[in-house]
């Protein structure tokens, strides 16, 4: 992917955070010209940043990493070909050969130390004497093939290939590091990987004894329209710092931004200076894709709310928004707009805010594993190929009417990959029919969600029986519960917390040595999370 600013910082903060990056030597060349940034992948870039700062690994921490050769093709014998899977080692709190065994799944992008020293998995080892380890999924961070990201590589990115690698690792990892099988073996992970861990317990029974799914989205959706209704409900929710008013003001913001992009001329050009879009807007495709980025901007404050990292939360872009506000009139929702927007482009170390989609299309069909290393073109192809996920604006509470619809969402699989529409549609409805949707039917999984997170309607938010577990956190955002415990966590996101901390107590029974005081979740990451 050709590097702004925005990407060499990214990279940057990695080299220092990856030892391994630099023992591999595979620091990109990067070309420092092109200014572009995919609009669709603003939100990427905003969960990246709250991941990294979230799971800083403090300076005593001394998580090893590791290598494991797997399989390229785990579902064809006679096909050797192997690539190298990073894996990171947290012992420092293990008990010994029978203790359960933490596992901290990867999702769509790298992994570094922070992933074994912070979240739940790092935070609960102590309590029983956990051995903390992580997987970084392939074709994600380091542990992309040599070969590259051609299409003909891509046949082995999917899901079902993520779960093999798991079965594999949970196999030598044991050996490796003496682990008995009389260790429990539990899955956890976010988002994607939240998926992954609840389907790793659904299809590997015998290997995973349990799972904590955060914010997992399990059922696939090809046109993810609910995706807007719940930022549309977020904005309003006092909860999180929202109301009708800022509501109606991004609705006004996003119609004032419209008016002056279909007005032209000089309306047009001034847009283009005050929103500090990267391209001329003159073609009606990169006019869609502003437009994507703004509501990726938006999106994010939802979905991110009140994170570490997070730029812009919902009571921050509110309070920008309806600055100047008079008697339910908005006059100043656009200028707020302005401000949010350069606000999250400073956070991400960006110049200007979209590119032209043509450049975009050029950075996704880029295959130099190096360069792609942000995994946008694997994502995409995950999403092409199994999820869909496309956040339109369908759904009649949307406020951002004129955005991008499934269409041109759907293009992007052609123009990239040569992938159809038809072929996109049948490939979301395979995944539904293999992993169950929303009725997966794993035993011993808690599913965890915020109901401010827009994601929340993809994944579990009802027990069903026992051993079906699910969490639905007032007020919290993606994959909040994840992160390290900070004293100005609201109430309800220290109990859902405590509420994991229970379920596993059930399911692993209480942990030996009782007499240790178990410490609150994320005690551990407080020391380490640089807040
Ligand atoms: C399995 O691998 C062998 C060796 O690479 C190859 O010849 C064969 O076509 C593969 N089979 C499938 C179904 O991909
Ligand atoms: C593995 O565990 C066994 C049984 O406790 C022990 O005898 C052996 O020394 C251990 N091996 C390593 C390499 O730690
Ligand atoms: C604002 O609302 C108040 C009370 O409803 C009204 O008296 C006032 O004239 C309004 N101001 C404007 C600028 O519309």
């Amino acid at each position: 992917m050709a590097g702004g600013p925005w990407l060499r910082a990214l990279l940057l903060a990695s080299l220092c955070e990856l030892p391994a990056l630099r023992a591999a030597g595979s620091r990109p060349g990067l070309t420092p010209s092109a200014p572009a940034r995919p609009a669709a992948l603003l939100l990427r870039r905003l969960g990246e940043r709250v991941r990294r700062l979230r799971g800083g690994a403090g300076p005593d921490s001394d998580p090893r990493a590791g290598w494991l050769q797997q399989p390229l093709d785990p579902f064809n014998s006679s096909d050797g070909r192997t690539f190298l899977q990073r894996y990171w080692v947290n012992d420092r709190h293990w008990a010994g050969q029978d203790a359960p065994v933490f596992l901290h799944l990867g999702g769509e992008g790298s992994l570094g130390p922070g992933s074994v020293m912070t979240g739940h998995p790092a935070a609960l080892a102590p309590a029983w004497g956990a051995l903390v380890i992580s997987l970084e999924h392939r074709f994600y961070g380091l542990s992309v093939p040599a070969e590259g990201l051609g299409l003909a590589q891509l046949r082995y990115l999917s899901s079902r290939h993520a779960l093999a690698d798991v079965a594999s690792a949970r196999l030598a990892l044991s050996r490796l590091l003496n682990v008995t099988s009389a260790s429990a073996w539990v899955c956890f992970g976010g988002s994607y990987a939240g998926a992954l861990a609840a389907w790793a317990r659904l299809k590997l029974p015998h290997l995973v004894a349990a799972a904590v799914a955060s914010s997992a989205p399990v059922r696939a959706a090809l046109d993810f329209a609910e995706y807007n209704a719940v930022v549309s409900r977020s904005l309003a929710s006092a909860v999180v710092g929202g109301s009708p008013e800022c509501r109606a003001a991004v609705s006004e913001a996003f119609a004032q931004v419209e008016h002056r992009l279909s007005s032209g001329g000089a309306a047009r050009a001034a847009l283009r200076t005050e929103l500090g879009a990267c391209g001329s807007l003159s073609r009606a495709e990169d006019r869609a894709e502003l437009l994507g980025a703004l509501q990726a901007l938006v999106g994010g404050a939802v979905q991110y709310d009140g994170q570490t990292g997070a730029p812009l939360g919902v009571r921050q872009l509110c309070g920008l928004l309806l600055k100047g506000a008079r008697n339910g009139s908005h006059p100043e929702a656009y200028l707020g707009l302005r401000l949010a927007a350069q606000i999250v482009m400073h956070s991400l170390g960006q110049r200007c805010l979209s590119s032209s989609r043509a450049q975009t299309v050029a950075q996704l069909k880029a295959t130099e594993p190096r360069v792609s290393s942000v995994g946008d073109r694997q994502w995409l192809y995950q999403t092409c190929t199994e999820f869909g996920f496309y956040v339109t604006c369908e759904d009649p509470g949307c406020p951002f009417p004129q955005l991008p619809a499934l269409p041109s969402h759907l293009e992007l699989c052609e123009q990239v990959f040569g992938l159809s529409a038809s072929s996109v549609a049948r490939a979301v409805a395979q995944t539904n029919s293999y992993y169950g949707g929303q009725a997966p039917g794993a035993t011993r999984v808690l599913f965890v969600n915020g109901d401010t997170d827009p994601w929340h309607v993809l994944s579990i938010t009802q027990a069903s029986g026992p051993s079906e577990a699910a969490l639905l956190i007032p007020g919290a955002s993606h994959c909040a519960d994840m992160a390290p415990e900070r004293p100005s966590d609201p109430a309800s996101l220290r109990w859902g917390r405590q509420s994991i901390l229970q379920q596993l107590q059930t399911w692993l029974g209480q942990p030996p040595g009782s007499q240790v005081k178990v410490p609150p979740c994320g005690k551990e990451g407080a020391d380490t999370g640089g807040h």
